[in-house]
């Protein structure tokens, strides 16, 4: 799997996206300057129908230079429409031309102002459109709407996660409400070429049908690659940077060899069955992989009491359940102060690399970073009156 994922363009051009003006030149021309403008204006295209949009489909001619090579394109948009064809459009009213190394910095680089070699124009009507029943005059506004789509991707404006959750439909807000908690953990990594991986696509067992919250996570991280992984094929909801994944979540051999193949993971999330014994197998199996600076999050713990999905309602520490296994790991999180720093015998790999553990109503964030954080002194002794300890410690002040 991973030659398949690193031919993927939109990979190599978010890696060439940071680079030198001259080597980004160079790069676009040996990968080709048409496969790359064409992959370019598709992730644009997707990004542009976030913008409001003229209800029929207008094309918007693009011109491309790399070099002394011009290339044209058009961008359809309208209608519910995103799409890229490789021909200039006769007769479109409006009209884009960029740099290509310019536009791949737009929408794959560092965030900034990326639109020096920019040109928007509009084709001047012939007479005065004052009607608005006339229908040249709705056709020149529609294509001053769908070419405001293209320019205002082009700005890439940070969106979100909650706007980006309902406009494609995830329920990680509204129904719950998990969205603002995620932008907290996640807004410092937004714009880094992450790689995220959600276990469960949604949509049953149809192979076109889920991917909301996919699709958000892939607006939310502009540079990012979102993998997800069902027990069912969902071939159907691919599209760039957007990669399915067909594999049981409790299945080891198969998760280390997925990790192996597209890991290491900025972002895990469990979005899976929510069986508790397929959320320790996932967690255990799947949080080594994770980088330091990562995170692991595990949604809908609310099964940890629920005894039919694996859940305990009566012992509430059930290492078995996932609230159990969060639990274990807070006591990992102080091991510290549980023995002497230098003595690392017993620790378990999770009590070495969590640095936090937030607990929300359903939902966990681990945080995954080395955690070797000095203990208290230890000359403070650890079996003492505390009442007496007090005032012996303020009289040797
Ligand atoms: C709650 S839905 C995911 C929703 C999606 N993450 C979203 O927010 O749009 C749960 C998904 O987990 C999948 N699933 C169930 N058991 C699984 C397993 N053992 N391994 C992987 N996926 C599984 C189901 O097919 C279903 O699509």
């Amino acid at each position: 799997m991973s030659a398949e994922v690193a031919r993927e363009p939109e990979n190599i051009l978010i890696g060439l996206a940071d680079r030198p003006d001259t080597e980004a030149a160079a790069g676009l021309a040996e990968l080709g300057a048409a496969r790359c403008a064409g992959t370019l204006l598709r992730e644009l295209a997707l990004r542009a129908a976030l913008f409001p949009e003229p209800a029929d489909k207008t094309t918007v001619k693009v011109s491309l230079r790399l070099g002394g090579e011009l290339l044209g394109y058009g961008v359809t948009l309208g209608g519910g429409v995103a799409e890229v064809t490789q021909s200039a459009p006769q007769g479109a009213l409006a009209s884009l031309s960029q740099d290509l190394v310019e536009l791949l910095r737009a929408v794959y680089g560092a965030p900034g102002r990326h639109t020096a070699t920019l040109e928007l124009h509009v084709a001047d009507p012939d007479r005065p459109l004052l009607d608005p029943a006339d229908p040249a005059h709705a056709e020149r506004a529609a294509a001053v709407t769908a070419l405001h789509q293209l320019a205002a991707a082009i700005g890439r404006p940070a969106r979100s996660l909650d706007e980006l959750a309902v406009r494609f439909g995830s329920d990680k807000w509204g129904g719950h409400w998990y969205t603002p908690h995620y932008d907290r953990y996640f807004a410092p990594l937004r714009e880094r070429p992450v790689t995220l991986l959600e276990i469960g696509i949604g949509g049953y067992d149809a192979p076109d049908q889920g991917g909301a919250s996919l699709r958000m996570w892939k607006h939310y991280f502009p540079r990012g690659t979102v993998y997800g992984l069902d027990i069912h094929e969902k071939h159907g909801i691919a599209e760039p940077r957007l990669v399915p994944l067909r594999g049981d979540q409790g299945d080891v051999p198969y998760l280390e060899g997925l990790a192996g193949d597209i890991g290491p993971f900025d972002i895990v999330i469990d979005d899976g069955s929510h069986l508790n014994h397929h959320v320790l197998t996932s967690f255990r199996t799947l949080f080594p992989h994770v980088r330091p600076g990562g995170l692991y999050v595990i949604e809908d713990v609310q099964t940890a009491y629920w005894p039919g999905w694996g859940g305990n309602d009566t012992d509430l520490n059930d290492p078995g359940t996932s609230m159990g296994l969060v639990k274990g790991l807070l006591d990992g999180l102080n091991h510290q102060e549980r023995r002497p720093a230098a003595d690392e015998t017993g620790l378990s790999y999770t009590d070495r690399n969590i640095s936090g553990v937030h607990v929300h109503h359903n939902l966990v964030v681990i945080e995954k970073a080395v955690n070797r954080e000095q203990g208290a002194p230890s000359w403070v002794p650890r079996d003492v009156d505390p009442e007496s300890w007090y005032t012996d410690a303020a009289r040797n002040n």
